[in-house]
Parts: C-alpha cells; structure tokens; sequence
C-alpha cells in the first residue's frame, strides 16, 4: 500500500508556478480572497491561500466582511472586484453564513475571475469538457494527484460517494472527460442511494466526499482499490490543545492494509486544492492579459 503525499505533490506543483510567475514581468496575479464572518475552518482555509499566494509570487487582497453584511452589499463587493483592473481572480469563502445564498453570490463573479469554478458558465464548461474556463479545485485537484501518481482512470469504475456542488458532482465529470488520464465509467452515490456499500465495493478508485468521520471503512473497499479522501471533519480529541483533530472520510486504520494507494487527513487532497486554486489564477492573469 502506498500514502499519496499530497503535501508532495503539491509542493511540487507551487514550485512550479513559482518559477512560472518569477517569469511574469510587470505586474503580478492577484487574487481577491473573500470571508465573510468568522468560521474556524473558513479562517484557517483563508490564511492557507493567503500564504500560498505570497510563497508563490501572487499577490492576495484579503476581504473580510462582517457575518451581518446582506446578501445585496455582498454582490455589490463582488462587482467591485469584477469591475478592479488590478484583480485577476475572486474566491468568496464556502460555506457562507446562514441567511446569504451563496448560489447567487457565485454566480456574481465574472466568469473570467472564477478561479473556484463555482460559476454557471464555468461549471457548464466542464460538462461540456471544455478547458477554455476553470475547474474547481478540489475535484481539479483529486485528478492532478491521481496522474502525478500514476494511476490512469482509461475505463476503470470510478466511484464518487456525494454529490456536492463543490466536489461530488464536478469529480464525477472530471472522471468522465472523454481526454488522456480520464474515461472513466462513473457511478456518484449520495444519501438516498440504495446499498451504497455494494456499489462502493465495485469501484477501482473510491473518492469519498461525504462529510462524515470514517464513513468508509473496509467492508465497502475492494481489495486493491485507489481510494481518494475527501473528508475534512473535525472530531473532538481532548489530548489536543485545539481540542480537536482532522479525520477524513475513510477510517484509514481499517481502509490503508487493502487498498492499493490511499490518501491521508490531513496532507491529502487538502493541500492540492490550495495548489489549483493558484493555477487557476495564473491561468486567469494569463487569459485576461491576453494568452
Ligand atoms: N470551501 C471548501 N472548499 C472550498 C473551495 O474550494 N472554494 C471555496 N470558495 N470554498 C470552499
């Protein structure tokens, strides 16, 4: 069984678009990072793409509206950074506080600054295999992982378990490209599925992207099987000072002596994420500035 140290490999990817911005003379990419009020992980995932912005050369503007902002004065700081010359990319922050509809405020941003991908235009590119716009980063980043470790997904059964906006429904598409490194035959399961567990069990690469602690233990793994996890909790652990712990998805103790390759909470799919989040920016500066 091998880890996939997502760390690694998206160390690996950072450097290399550390060496491709260092080349941009003038003016850098620029991302415009929004969080609107104060959940704990949101603050943790923001800093992260702060930091990884500035280790790479790409300049960041942080935005931090008050939980209380409106949904109307929202959309309009948005527009604003639509309308900024200076800003070559806008993530706003999921999950949104109660109250906002994060659906329309996605839908806001320019589709040329959607470097989350979360936008109609761009989430209509991917159905249609189109690479011309973004994908999201998460899914995005799960295919990056599988081809830099060398797992080819030509015809092999990929099961996607959940169906989110952000993760289970573009990974399904991303799998199902009809391109090199996918052509893939996808099953995607959610809540409502019947016998979840025998359907799991076919799969030649697990994604599991459910949100729920160690949902998939070995009994739904097929010996020898890629398993991918998606899961970010946090599980309550007093002999921490945070009092609290990551855990994934997958119950990796039971998962890790069957499967074939398997990706570890945290330093998985994590890490990647943030890593495409910055691709997509430089793509973005790219097709803004004109190739
Ligand atoms: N929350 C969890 N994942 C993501 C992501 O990829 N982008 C944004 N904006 N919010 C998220």
């Amino acid at each position: 069984m091998e880890v996939i140290d997502g760390n690694r490999i998206a160390a690996a990817l950072i450097a290399e678009l550390k060496a491709e911005v260092a080349a941009i003379t003038g003016r850098k990419p620029c991302i415009a990072l929004v969080r609107v009020g104060d959940d704990p992980a949101s603050v943790s995932y923001v800093k992260k793409k702060g930091q990884t912005a500035a280790e790479i050369g790409i300049e960041s503007r942080i935005l931090l509206p008050p939980a209380a902002i409106g949904q109307a004065a929202l959309e309009r700081l948005v527009e604003s950074l639509n309308g900024d010359a200076g800003v070559d990319g806008i993530l706003v922050q999921s999950p949104l506080p109660g109250g906002l509809d994060e659906r329309a405020v996605f839908g806001r941003i320019a589709p040329e600054k959607d470097v989350d991908g979360f936008h109609p235009v761009n989430l209509g590119k991917v159905v249609q295999g189109d690479e011309s716009g973004f994908s999201p980063c998460t899914p995005a980043g799960i295919m990056e992982l599988l081809a830099r470790s060398a797992v080819n997904l030509e015809g092999k059964h990929v099961v996607v378990l959940g169906r989110s906006l952000i993760v289970g429904r573009p990974a399904a598409l991303l799998a199902l490209q009809n391109r090199a490194g996918a052509n893939a035959t996808v099953t995607v399961c959610h809540s409502r599925t019947l016998d979840l567990p025998s359907l799991a069990r076919q799969a030649d690469v697990l994604i599991a992207a459910i949100g729920r602690p160690g949902f998939v233990t070995a009994d739904l793994v097929k010996p020898g099987a890629v398993v991918i996890d998606v899961g970010i909790n946090r599980v309550a652990d007093p002999a921490r000072k945070s009092g609290h712990r990551l855990v994934g998805d997958v119950d990796f103790p039971s998962v890790s002596p069957i499967a074939s390759m398997i990706t570890p909470v945290p330093g998985g799919v994590g890490p990647m994420t943030v890593a495409m989040l910055m691709r997509n920016t430089v793509k973005a500066f790219r097709l803004r500035r004109g190739g």
